[in-house]
């Protein structure tokens, strides 16, 4: 057997109603003075009401910061980083989806240490830890309030960049599902199906180990029996439990794992035209699920039989069925699935095929060695 190294991660607590615990996750951690990082959108939402009354309840002094824009341009982060440091904050609770949390990892870091952030683009270039953090996910896709991983856009290089270091990983999760009710059917889909990107791209990858491996199983069982239930009934509370678990289980699994060549491909799609990250990640997954599959056809299998459609001593046939129940899967939760329909002009694959390849990070975890003419292939695969 193959040795592996388990990280543990970090303090997680999962359940409905769990916000409620938000006031003991900052004491805990010997914080008094923390600020609430979100979005506008939620700023202005009673969803932050859900925040706000068992912080007030407990007597816990904090203010909101509610200016991240989605998918939010790596400069945007020094405003933050001026109110952290003027108003003596001691904690970010990052309360968002996946942009939010990002920004709030990064702000973390800069509130305390004088750091340029393209300095700390790629693996393990995060000098040292900044204030304590507490994640809130509001949507079930990002992984982020476990993952090590943040990711920004550098609108003048027009590409998005992963900063990746165990000194990112939040100091506690508060995964509380009912705080998805609302999600629209749009980014249920997209989140979700996400998700079931990190969980097939952890279980495929080559850092993959037994452990990993197990929880990017437990993700896509939990997706796949939730999604499109999630998506077409927003108010059913066992689909969004589902979903918050399987997408934070994914998130453990690609903390360990990595994931691979789908994500690498989706960056540029976001960096130049702004496409959300779990839409440019959904129209990659055909053309990479096709790529990969003679590199891991007994993965695929594996994987088959977790979705419930093997077929016994067949491994082409089960590796189809798969790829067939996965996109299946994403074309029920409505995500797109041409890179047309996402306004990308067929001009603009060749220099996104060039992005793509300087995702060094996630491209050596791919099961299969991608070149710049195959990046190009299946981008226009999925046009
Ligand atoms: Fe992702």
């Amino acid at each position: 057997m193959k040795g592996f190294v388990f990280n543990a991660p970090t303090t997680v607590v999962f359940g409905s109603g769990s916000i409620a615990s938000i006031s003991g996750q900052v004491s805990r951690l010997g914080c008094k003075n923390p600020l609430v990082i979100t979005g506008p959108r939620i700023g202005s939402s009673s969803l932050l009401d859900e925040l706000r009354r068992p912080m007030e309840e407990s007597g816990l002094e904090f203010r909101v910061y509610d200016r991240v824009s989605p998918e939010p341009p790596a400069e945007t982060i020094a405003e933050a980083v001026s109110v952290i440091r003027q108003g003596g904050y001691d904690l970010l609770v990052g309360f968002g989806g996946g942009s939010t949390m990002d920004f709030a990892k990064i702000a973390s870091i800069l509130a305390v240490h004088d750091v340029l952030i393209e300095d700390m683009a790629g693996n393990d270039r995060v000098p040292a830890k900044g204030l304590p953090t507490i994640m809130v996910p509001t949507t079930s896709g990002s992984g982020s309030e476990v993952s090590p991983v943040a990711v920004l856009s550098f609108p003048d290089q027009g590409m998005k960049r992963g900063i990746a270091s165990r000194r990112l990983i939040p100091d506690a999760a508060l995964v509380d599902p009912a705080l998805t009710l609302g999600l629209p059917a749009e980014i249920t889909a997209n989140t979700g199906v996400d998700a079931l990107i990190h969980g097939v791209e952890s279980f495929l990858s080559v850092k993959a180990n037994p452990l990993s491996e197990n929880l990017s199983l437990m993700a896509c069982e939990n997706i796949a029996r939730n999604l499109v239930r999630a998506v077409r009934s927003g108010g059913d509370l066992e689909a969004r439990e589902g979903m918050s678990l399987g997408s934070l289980t994914a998130g453990l699994a690609f903390s360990m794992a990595g994931t691979a060549a789908v994500h690498a491909l989706a960056y540029p799609l976001g960096g130049q035209f702004h496409v959300p990250h779990g839409a440019a990640n959904a129209v990659m997954l055909r053309p990479l699920l096709e790529f990969n599959l003679p590199a891991c056809r007994e993965r695929f299998a594996r994987l088959a039989m977790a979705f419930g459609v093997a077929i016994p001593g067949d491994l082409q046939g089960s590796s189809e069925a798969f790829i067939r129940l996965v996109i299946d899967l994403s074309e029920k939760a409505g995500v797109k699935t041409h890179l047309r329909d996402l306004g990308i002009p067929r001009e603009a694959l060749a220099t996104m095929a060039e992005a793509a390849m300087e995702e060094v990070r996630l491209l050596e975890n791919n099961p299969r060695v991608l070149t710049r003419e195959d990046a190009e292939r299946l981008y226009s695969e999925a046009w």
